[in-house]
């Protein structure tokens, strides 16, 4: 059985008082056990938040690691060994806004995947097609490459130890949201294109969607066969909004 799973992904937001406004709601959240929570602070709150959310379960990640793991002179960068010492134990990789805004390459991405696991963080995968490719009728074939780069680095197996997030560039800050069958036609082609290779590994892989979700839109989601829960940005700053989304993903 795969544990649903929702993540915050703060993006480039927070001060250290909002952040600890928020901490206050995240720690007083009614929590369900069954569903595995996460949030990803910027990296300048990542060691604030990690001792603020000691003991309630919640798991916190970084928005983005080093191409290497280990530190060294790499100005502005953040070594994934670093952030596991802190104690994060997730990392996202291959966000949309990082491959478009910051040209981050396959080959970076690659590389960032396996500096990340090699320090014992789960990366998070984000893939996604824009609405230019939708619209061509070509989301299968980019979410497919887009997976294949780090399948064909890697194998299969390594995603034995990550986590694969469907995050549509159309849906993501718009307002607009994949149907719930839109979105569970992407996460069945994804989980296909795994069992291709390993059923072990595409039965247990934690896929999950990112675009618009809000409490209101989330049970829908969730409730698709595919879909084990979500990664969410706007409303993962309102902990009362967050906390509706979690408790989504455990009914
Ligand atoms: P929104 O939930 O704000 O659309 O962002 C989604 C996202 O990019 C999460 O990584």
């Amino acid at each position: 059985m795969r544990r649903p799973m929702v993540a915050g992904n703060w993006k480039m937001h927070g001060t250290r008082a909002g952040v600890a406004e928020l901490l206050e709601g995240l720690n007083n959240m009614p929590m369900s056990s069954e569903v595995e929570v996460a949030v990803f602070p910027s990296a300048l709150h990542v060691a604030q938040v990690i001792d603020g959310l000691e003991g309630s379960g919640i798991a916190v990640g970084a928005q983005n690691s080093a191409i290497q793991s280990e530190q060294g002179a790499l100005t502005g960068e953040v070594a994934p060994s670093q952030l596991a010492e802190t104690g994060c134990k997730l990392v996202l990789v291959g966000h949309s806004e990082r491959r478009q805004i910051i040209g981050e390459s396959e080959e970076v991405l690659q590389q960032k995947f396996a500096a990340a696991q090699a320090c014992g963080l789960k990366p998070v995968l984000c893939v996604g097609e824009t609405l230019e490719e939708r619209e061509a009728g070509k989301t299968l074939e980019v979410v497919g490459r887009q997976l294949s780069s780090i399948i064909e680095a890697f194998g299969v197996a390594a995603f034995a130890n990550a986590v694969v997030a469907y995050e549509p560039v159309w849906a993501i800050g718009t307002g607009l949201t994949a149907s719930p069958q839109q979105a569970q036609d992407v996460h069945a082609a994804i989980r296909a294109q795994f069992a291709t290779k390993d059923a072990e590994v595409a039965a247990n892989l934690q896929l999950l969607y990112g675009g618009s979700v809000k409490a209101a839109n989330a049970a829908e989601l969730f409730g698709m066969p595919d879909i084990d829960g979500g990664l969410i940005g706007g409303a993962s700053l309102n902990a009362d909004e967050f906390g509706a989304i979690c408790r989504a993903a455990g009914n």
